[in-house]
């Protein structure tokens, strides 16, 4: 039987102002690349495809595409995902982008700068409008109302399964070691997880997709 593979986003964006300054998130990839890491020690065929991060894969066999921008990101899902049967798109992903890139760096004057933003992408919408039949999980980082931003994203977004992070918490969701989430399922499931280890909650999500994707094609992995 063929093994089952996994396309994981992380890290964040940049989306760059000129060639010195850009807009960001402090994601730092660790909850992406435990992902990445579980999967494959269970056996599975996996693909990171990661934003700028200091984090090296635990593994040189682990397959990576390295991209900056959200554009990058999103060309670089849509090439590959129609290759793996889950997406995981735990990457930190800006929303919006300057309108327009100066090719040199920006002097300083008295005046006050107006930067416009225009928006990116969203990666999950267009994996599905470009007709991806396999599972798809995002990640919800919310300060406010968790649970009913997270069930709008999984509605909207045409999602399986959604993690909410609560990132106003402290020790969860960007840049630390331990995470508190919420998994919600297109199947009005719900498991809590509270403040643990990210490689714990990396390991605990893949047994729970295999379980998902077993209870959908009623198939052992
Ligand atoms: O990297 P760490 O420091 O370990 O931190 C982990 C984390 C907090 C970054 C991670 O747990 C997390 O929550 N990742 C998703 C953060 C996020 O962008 O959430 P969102 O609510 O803005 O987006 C919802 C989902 O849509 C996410 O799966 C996101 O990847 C996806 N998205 C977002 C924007 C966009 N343009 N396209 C997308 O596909």
């Amino acid at each position: 039987m063929k093994k089952l593979s996994f396309l994981v986003t992380a890290g964040p964006t940049r989306e760059f102002i000129d060639p010195f300054r850009f807009i960001s998130n402090p994601s730092s990839g660790k909850m992406g690349y435990e992902i990445v890491s579980a999967a494959y020690e269970k056996g599975f065929e996996v693909l990171l495809i990661s934003g700028p991060t200091s984090l090296k894969l635990p593994e040189k066999n682990i397959k990576k595409i390295s991209v900056i921008s959200a554009i990058e990101m999103r060309d670089a899902v849509l090439e590959n995902v129609k290759d793996y049967d889950v997406l995981v798109m735990a990457a930190a992903v800006s929303d919006y982008r300057p309108a327009i890139f100066c090719k040199d760096k920006i002097k300083k004057s008295e005046k006050d700068l107006t930067i416009v933003l225009e928006r990116n992408p969203d990666i999950l919408q267009e994996v599905e409008k470009a007709g991806y039949e396999g599972v798809k999980v995002g990640f919800a980082a919310e300060t406010e109302k968790l649970i009913e931003y997270a069930l709008d994203k999984l509605h909207r977004k045409k999602l399986n399964l959604i993690v909410a992070n609560d990132i106003s918490k402290k020790g969860a969701g960007f840049a630390s070691e331990t995470n508190a989430v919420s998994i919600f399922s297109d199947k009005n499931d719900r498991v809590d997880i509270p403040l643990t280890p990210k490689r714990d909650i990396a390991n605990f999500l893949i047994d729970y997709i295999v379980e998902y994707i077993g209870r959908k094609r009623k198939v052992v992995w």
